[in-house]
């Protein structure tokens, strides 16, 4: 077989209900409803090559990211599901892929990189083998390399129900022109324990766990409300219970889970100040220090400018972004 090469780009899914924990039995299906937003200024651009295998090397893909070769045991689950997809299809299976992955931000100090890393790996592997790259298709396949990763095929506001093996899209990105997420990078330091590993020691050991999950539904709910209505007060204060809960949760964990830094608990005060002022400014954060504030167009200024002194990196402000697309085939 000759050759064939795709290039394509997705965005990360920053979730404004949270997905922590996983169902047992199946790859990452998430115990929680979790709502999202596709963030459009952060980028993921990923070149994959469906090539023959190199002699004596099986399986022999190989994955590059911002110029470093990444340990191949993190991409064996979804280079296998990727060769099931080919084999029911009847597409060239048995070749290789090498994958060559940029981001135009910090990997994986939790800003979400799995998230487009692997939307946009499913979206390049797929179009490359077949022509095509169904977003059903994609989702699915995209989930088994990172949950999230689920949520960044599709543009906009997004929802990956429990138990369910692909996101939906909720809202496309032109649904709410004036919302916008300022991220606040208060390190580049990539994070200690990942969020399998996390989700896992959380699950296993946290007393907080089942209620976690139980009051999850809920507050999926209400964050689905708030956007209907573009209703950012309903919708910050939703996704803070949210974060707060999932983080305290992890607390509960053993050994316990803390991914906090003085500086994330610095903006986390300095944020209720300026709401007690009006300023309509609420964080979400993740498996990692860095904090991101929802606020809308008006005010994302002043947030930035608020905080500046405060990262290690500039902050970045940014609107819904569009779905996983294919650049180049
Ligand atoms: O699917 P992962 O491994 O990227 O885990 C995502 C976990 C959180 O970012 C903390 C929550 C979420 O829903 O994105």
């Amino acid at each position: 077989m000759e050759t064939r090469s795709c290039r394509s780009r997705a965005h990360p899914s920053l979730a404004l209900a949270k997905y922590w924990g996983k169902r047992t039995g199946g790859i990452n299906i998430p115990a929680t409803t979790s709502v999202a937003v596709t963030l459009e200024a952060l980028t993921t651009t990923t070149t994959v090559q469906v090539h023959p295998c190199p002699e004596g090397a099986r399986p022999g893909d190989r994955v590059m990211l911002d110029g470093e070769v990444q340990e191949a045991r993190r991409f064996r689950p979804f280079f296998e599901e990727l060769r099931a997809i080919a084999g029911v299809r009847s597409l060239p299976g048995d070749s290789c892929f090498t994958v060559d992955s940029m981001n135009d931000f910090p990997t994986a100090a939790g800003l979400a990189s799995s998230a487009s890393g692997f939307a946009a790996l499913a979206t390049a592997a797929l179009a490359a083998l077949s022509g095509t790259a169904n977003p059903e298709e994609v989702s699915r396949l995209a989930r088994i390399g990172s949950g999230s990763a689920c949520r960044s095929v599709y543009g906009g506001f997004t929802r990956w129900e429990a138990g369910s093996e692909r996101a939906v899209q909720v809202r496309d990105e032109t649904w709410w022109p004036d919302f916008r997420v300022v991220v606040l990078p208060v390190t580049v330091e990539a994070k200690a324990v990942t969020s399998r590993e996390g989700m896992n020691r959380t699950r296993d050991t946290s007393p907080f766990y089942d209620a976690w999950v139980g009051d999850a539904p809920r507050l999926a709910g209400e964050v689905e409300r708030a956007l209907e209505e573009r209703d950012l007060e309903r919708l910050g204060t939703a996704a803070r219970l949210s974060y707060l809960r999932m983080f305290a949760t992890m607390l509960g964990a053993e050994p316990p889970l803390l991914y906090w830094l003085p500086r994330s608990v610095e903006i986390i005060r300095e944020l209720a100040r300026l709401r007690s002022r009006g300023i309509p400014a609420w964080e979400t954060m993740d498996a990692g220090p860095q904090v991101k504030v929802l606020t809308d167009r008006i005010h994302a200024p002043l947030v930035v400018e608020t905080f500046s002194e405060l990262l290690s990196l500039p902050a970045i402000v940014s609107g819904p972004g569009p779905g996983a697309s294919v650049e180049s085939l």
